[in-house]
Order: C-alpha cells, then structure tokens, then sequence
C-alpha cells in the first residue's frame, strides 16, 4: 500500500516537473513571439484611476492598440528601464504613436498615488497613463494579465521600506482588447516598434 502510494505521488511529481519544463522551455522558445493557448486569455476588464485622478476602464481604450506594463514607481531600475524602451518604442513610431496608447498599471497603490504617478510619468513617453486604485481593483487588473506580484521586505529597513516583485512581460493588445503578443524584459525597442507596426 505505502509503496503503491509512493509510486503513485512520483509519477504525480514526475509529471508536473515535465510539465513545468516544458512551459518553460516553451516559453523561452517562443519568447516575445505569438499565442499560446493560455496567452489568449490574457487581458480583461479593469477600472482604475490616471495620474490625474481621472476615473479609466479598459473599455475606455477601445480603438487603439494598447501596451500595458505592471510595476511601480519605487522600483530601482526593471520598471524605469521598461519604460523608458516602450518610450523609445514609441518614438520610433512616429504619427503612428497616436494609435497606440501605453499604460503603466502600478502594483503598488499604498504609496503609488495618482500624484506620485504623475510626476514618476512626466519622466517617460507624453502619451503614458499611470494607473492606480484601490488594492482590489488593481488585484483584478493584474489578474486578468496573469501578473505576479508581492510585497518584498528590504532587511533591516521599516514598514514603508519594501520593495515589489513583480513579473515584467508588456503586453500588446489589439483595438477590441485582445491579447496580441508581449515582450519578455529588455526586449529591444525597435523588436516593439515593428511587432506594433505590424498590427497597425
Ligand atoms: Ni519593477
């Protein structure tokens, strides 16, 4: 019986390792590129508030193509290094920038302040929106992007001493607010601009 159980819970384990190895290796193999199963998936309907205090919501957005990145304004230098390439990325677009719309949804809404996002954004591209809200409503919105992220301690510092882990794929969603593809970290901007071009 023990022995049986034991077999039984390694295939089980077994199984799930080869699973996880292969998602993996799926997805550094497919890397920026196209739709998986699950990808699709990705997106859905959010309400939040801009760094000027106005009321958004995803539907808000229809008609253009979105690029949505997840961080947060304490962030040592991941987000402002993503920030600045979907900026660059932008740039590169020319007129065509206005048919794009790059939101920055923080995961940080306890010091993430539409004030603090406003001023954090004046660094980056003119068309960027910052997103804040309440805790809930930006759980939601990370939810629908399938975005991690968690609280992170800095040893020896105090309460409001805390880093965020965050994942950092941005997301490039079409004109209806579907998933089109997303761009692992430190994707080149000119990769972005072409993979945009393409669904203009
Ligand atoms: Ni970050």
């Amino acid at each position: 019986m023990q022995t049986g159980l034991r077999r039984a819970l390694l295939i089980v384990m077994a199984a799930a390792i080869a699973l996880a190895i292969g998602l993996a290796a799926r997805l550094a193999f497919f890397g920026g590129s196209l739709p998986g199963d699950g990808l699709a998936l990705i997106g859905g309907p959010f309400t939040l508030q801009d760094q000027n205090g106005r009321p958004v919501s995803d539907t808000d957005f229809r008609g253009k193509l979105l690029l949505v990145y997840f961080g947060y304004t304490f962030c040592p230098d991941v987000c402002p290094t993503e920030l600045q390439t979907i900026s660059l990325a932008l740039d590169q677009l020319g007129k065509d920038a206005a048919k794009v719309q790059p939101l920055f949804i923080t995961v940080d809404p306890a010091r993430d302040t539409p004030a603090v996002l406003k001023d954090y954004m004046s660094n980056f591209h003119p068309g960027f929106l910052g997103l804040t809200g309440t805790p809930d409503q930006v759980a939601t919105a990370a939810k629908g992007y399938r975005v991690y992220y968690a609280k992170a301690p800095v040893p020896g510092g105090g309460a409001a001493d805390y880093l965020m882990d965050h994942s950092g794929f941005v997301y490039l969603m079409d004109r209806e607010g579907h998933y089109l593809a997303h761009f692992v970290p430190n994707t080149p901007p000119e990769k972005i601009a072409e993979r945009i071009r393409k669904a203009l």
